[in-house]
């Protein structure tokens, strides 16, 4: 299985080899969603970018290679050290640097980045009404935090529709729509979206992307690759939120 179908979209991730992004994926393919973020955050070379739960760091090396960052490649369930060897191996010591973090508890100093990113991750913890006014911390005055996350087209209340119930997950109570995290962000008053939207296709992607890791590393998420495609766009895809500090901030 080739990655192809996506080449005309995300010509920058057409260029990296397809059996890395195989062996280091942890779900959806984290290196065609952050150049999809890429596209909505002006990252110029030299900037300091926060991978925030970068995983196997495929995202910063992406980054630092396509950019011309520097990245600090943070994750907790993946050891620093196994990141560090993937960088390594891409050549990107100088500009990558590995951290072993907990998103609540992050050993940064205040205003440090310029850029802030998250791919397939900050639904994990950035749900909670405070955490984008601990984030914001770490972030300068003239920065960007950007996200891209799986996530509902709209919102819904209570049970999800029939037709997803098979392959559903509790967790995915954290899937939301790009409208809710506008809302989301905006009601704190300490930034202003500047984009807010939907990844067309993305549950194609999705799809094929699944099934590519079925077929190439046996992984078995033939629930969720039934309920995307079941779904065919309708409610489950990638949201993907940037916004910019409010200076100074709308509330004490
Ligand atoms: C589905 S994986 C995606 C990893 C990577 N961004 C990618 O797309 O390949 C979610 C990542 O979020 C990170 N994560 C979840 N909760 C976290 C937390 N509280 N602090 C730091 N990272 C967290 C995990 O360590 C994991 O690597």
């Amino acid at each position: 299985m080739t990655a192809s179908k996506t080449d005309d979209r995300f010509p920058r991730s057409a260029k990296y080899d397809h059996t890395w992004m195989i062996e280091n994926s942890m779900g959806p393919n984290a290196v065609w969603l952050v150049e999809y973020l890429s596209e909505a955050m002006d990252l110029k070379p030299g900037m300091k970018v926060l991978d925030l739960g970068c995983g196997k760091a495929m995202t910063s090396i992406f980054l630092a290679r396509e950019f011309d960052v520097e990245v600090w490649a943070s994750d907790l369930w993946i050891p620093a050290d196994e990141n560090r060897t993937r960088i390594e191996a891409a050549g990107l010591s100088d500009r990558i640097h590995a951290v072993h973090a907990e998103a609540h508890d992050l050993p940064y100093e205040r205003n440090f980045f310029d850029a802030i990113a998250s791919i397939d991750a900050y639904h994990y913890f950035g749900t909670d009404d405070l955490y984008l006014g601990y984030i914001l911390q770490f972030l300068g005055k003239e920065g960007l935090i950007g996200i891209v996350s799986p996530g509902l087209k709209h919102d819904f209340d209570g049970d999800p529709p029939e037709h997803l119930h098979a392959g559903w997950h509790w967790d995915f109570a954290s899937f939301h729509s790009p409208e809710w995290w506008r809302r989301h962000w905006e009601r704190t008053g300490k930034v202003d979206v500047t984009t807010a939207d939907w990844l067309e296709e993305g549950w194609q992607d999705w799809v094929f992307w699944n099934r590519a890791l079925s077929e190439e590393r046996g992984l078995d998420a033939e629930g969720e690759t039934e309920m995307v495609k079941e779904d065919a766009g309708r409610n489950l895809g990638f949201a993907r939120i940037v916004a910019q500090p409010r200076i100074p901030a709308r509330w004490r």
